[in-house]
């Protein structure tokens, strides 16, 4: 058994700053091994629930191939086939799974429900996106950087640009903190993580030598930046009508090809979870493109289609650094 074995993964401080970097390795080892052809199954005979009350691509996608790839199975629950919550309690479910599985994902709105259910599962509980976190991404959005940024981990800097008060910019705040990185929260006051995520966040500084900025200022904040990181202004689970207050809002802190320019790096990189209004191309995209006139969101096609793009890259690395979280909690 490894030192993580056993472990729950519902957000980025369940860890502490060494064994996120034991992950990131052990990902980019197991990465080296599947492109080589060398992977070895260390999850025969395993089997993982996956529990999704939100819809998904990538996290789900990952785990399902993480877990074939490692010779385990996996049952996927949708946002309509499962009791739980609606018929049966979180604590139920927990219990119920806890005897079938070896291991159990949750994405849904509550980090409460995946606390409760990695309270009484009696096995690894992992948080594929809560509104408050999305650690699992953050394995993919470092284990990124480190590929396409030769420097040591502590000395790169990033700027998270956007909603911040959501669970991307909480979990790239903390993340950044846990690895004392150069972080930057670029943002209207307003879209700041809450005065608790910051404070904890300033405490891990002071223990990882992370330097935290919080700024409004585009040209402050993304000035040297390694990385230039976005979400989406609407998470899943807001309401439409938010979307004029997020356009007006967070309309200047977009990522443009000036806003890479900005940064003075030429070797810098941008970052997206994904899924990305770079176009509006898609249904809802569509409908804001009608009301509202735009061609793009959060980031323009330009730059999303760019060299400085390394979107697929990180996409990719959901796979990589969530194999890595199974194989280290389960085998
Ligand atoms: N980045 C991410 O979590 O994507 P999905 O919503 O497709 O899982
Ligand atoms: N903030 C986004 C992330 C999607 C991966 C959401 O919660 O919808």
């Amino acid at each position: 058994p490894t030192a993580l074995a056993g472990r729950h993964f519902v957000k980025e401080l369940d860890f502490t700053g060494e064994e996120f970097r034991g992950l990131l390795e052990l990902a980019a080892e197991l990465k080296a091994a599947k492109k080589a052809g060398t992977e070895t199954r260390y999850l025969r005979g395993k089997n993982i629930a996956l529990i999704f009350e939100k819809t998904s691509t990538r996290t789900r996608c990952a785990f399902e191939v993480a877990a074939a790839d490692q010779g385990a199975a996996t049952t996927y629950l949708d946002p309509s086939g499962s009791q739980i919550g609606h018929k049966e309690s979180v604590k139920d479910t927990a219990r119920v799974l806890g005897r079938m599985y070896d291991g159990i994902q949750y994405r849904g709105d509550s980090q409460a429900k995946v606390e409760e259910l990695a309270a009484h599962a009696g096995v690894p509980v992992y948080n594929g996106l809560t509104d408050d976190w999305h650690p699992t991404q953050m394995l993919a959005e470092v284990l990124t950087m480190t590929e396409h940024c030769a420097k040591p981990l502590n000395d790169i800097a990033f700027a998270y640009l956007g909603d911040a008060r959501f669970n991307m910019g909480n979990s790239y705040l903390v993340t950044g903190a846990l690895l004392g990185m150069d972080v930057r929260i670029v943002a209207p006051k307003s879209y700041w993580p809450a005065q608790e995520v910051v404070d904890r966040a300033r405490e891990l500084a002071a223990d990882s030598g992370a330097r935290i900025t919080l700024t409004e200022s585009l040209s402050e904040g993304v000035l040297g930046a390694d990385f230039v990181a976005t979400d989406v202004w609407v998470s899943m689970g807001e309401p439409k009508e938010v979307w004029d207050e997020r356009i007006a809002a967070l309309g200047p802190y977009a990522v443009t090809m000036d806003v890479l320019r900005a940064t003075g790096n030429p070797d810098v990189r941008f970052l997206h979870c994904l899924p990305a209004f770079h176009d509006l191309g898609t249904k809802v995209g569509r409908e804001i493109h009608e009301t509202h006139g735009l061609e793009s969101l959060e980031v323009t096609d330009e730059v999303f289609e760019s060299a400085y793009s390394v979107v697929f890259d990180e996409a990719e690395n959901r796979l990589h650094t969530i194999k890595a979280v199974l194989v280290a909690t389960l085998a």
